[in-house]
């Protein structure tokens, strides 16, 4: 790295490495190697042997990481792609570095701070840009779409849900008004406009007014919460026996999905209680090893106040 250069500050770290346990000779899966902060401190441990597997479907992402990993040479394998396609992924992976299985995969969910800090990309409502958000830019639907092209009653309960905002109505009625005048550009119009959607005494708590609009664009354009859905049960069948999931979450609707997972995997007979015969035929194939989210320290949130929000939680394969 430069002098002066903006470093994603990995989230958690010390748990995710308490949890994956890198060692010499195992084999990791990153699905979200961003800026590589994780990755790096997980391959120092593993002193030489073994394979970090790197998933990331932002292409000047994942350059940050080749750059920032490569003197761990071929224990290194890096992929433009979406978690999603985790098994198209590992399918391609030289037999030589997963034909046993994974031992851990990562999963550290949203934007890296360099993503927010990148004005153009349009992912921040503090710095004036077109509206984008693409995590992938090779991908058509941008936020300009979204924002321009959406009926109002499809703008409105992405808002509602994705961003969970009372005011969600109000702000698609608002964002349908405007542009109809002119079309919505930029960042900072986009922000404006909810601020003026929203009751003067609404928008005095809860942060920036525009914080939960933006979330939600920001998971429909990215498909974010289809894409984790997608990718966890892949992960099942390549875990060794042992092996372990970590995910760290940054809201609840995606905190939401990764517990569900876990409980549905990891509990053993989904029939009722007084029901005489078990016809589910689940098989318990997690065992939950944080039955709470794992979240930062005080010290770890003045540090870095984006880790304010996290939450981890890790499984491991019976
Ligand atoms: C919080 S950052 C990860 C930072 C990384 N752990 C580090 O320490 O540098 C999240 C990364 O996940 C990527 N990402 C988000 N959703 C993804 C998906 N569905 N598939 C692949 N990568 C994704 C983003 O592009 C971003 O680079």
């Amino acid at each position: 790295m430069e002098e002066g250069e903006v470093v994603h500050v990995p989230v958690l770290l010390h748990e995710v490495i308490g949890h994956l346990n890198p060692r010499p000779g195992i084999v990791l899966v990153d699905a979200t190697v961003g800026d590589g902060g994780h990755a790096l401190a997980l391959l120092e441990d593993m002193g030489g042997e073994g394979c970090l597997i790197g998933l990331d479907r932002d292409k000047q992402a994942l350059e940050r990481a080749r750059l920032r990993l490569r003197r761990f040479g071929e224990q290194v394998i890096l992929y433009h792609a979406n978690f999603s396609q985790l098994e198209e992924v590992l399918e391609d992976v030289p037999e030589e570095s997963s034909a046993e299985g994974v031992n851990g995969f990562l999963f550290d969910l949203g934007v890296s701070s360099l993503q927010l800090g990148e004005a153009e990309r349009g992912f921040s409502f503090r710095q004036p840009a077109r509206l984008d958000m693409r995590m992938d830019t090779d991908r058509e639907l941008d936020a300009w779409k979204v924002v321009n092209r959406y009926e109002e009653r499809e703008l409105a309960r992405i808002i509602r849900e994705y961003g969970e905002e009372r005011w969600a109505s109000r702000i698609a009625r608002r964002i349908a008004i405007e542009r109809k005048r002119a079309p919505i550009d930029t960042t900072d119009r986009l922000a404006e406009i909810i601020k003026d959607s929203i009751p003067a005494a609404a928008r005095r708590t809860g942060g920036h007014p525009a914080r939960r609009t933006f979330q939600a664009l920001r998971l429909e354009v990215n498909g974010e919460l289809r894409s984790l859905e997608e990718a966890l049960p892949q992960t099942v069948q390549w875990l060794k026996k042992g092996g372990r999931i970590a995910v760290i979450s940054y809201h609840s609707l995606e905190d939401r999905i990764v517990k569900r997972f876990f409980s549905e995997h990891g509990s053993f007979c989904r029939c009722s209680m007084d029901f005489a015969g078990c016809t589910c035929e689940a098989e318990e194939t997690l065992r939950i090893v944080t039955r709470k989210p794992v979240t930062p320290s005080q010290d770890e949130i003045t540090a870095n106040p984006r880790a304010r929000s996290a939450k981890l939680r890790v499984a491991e394969k019976r």
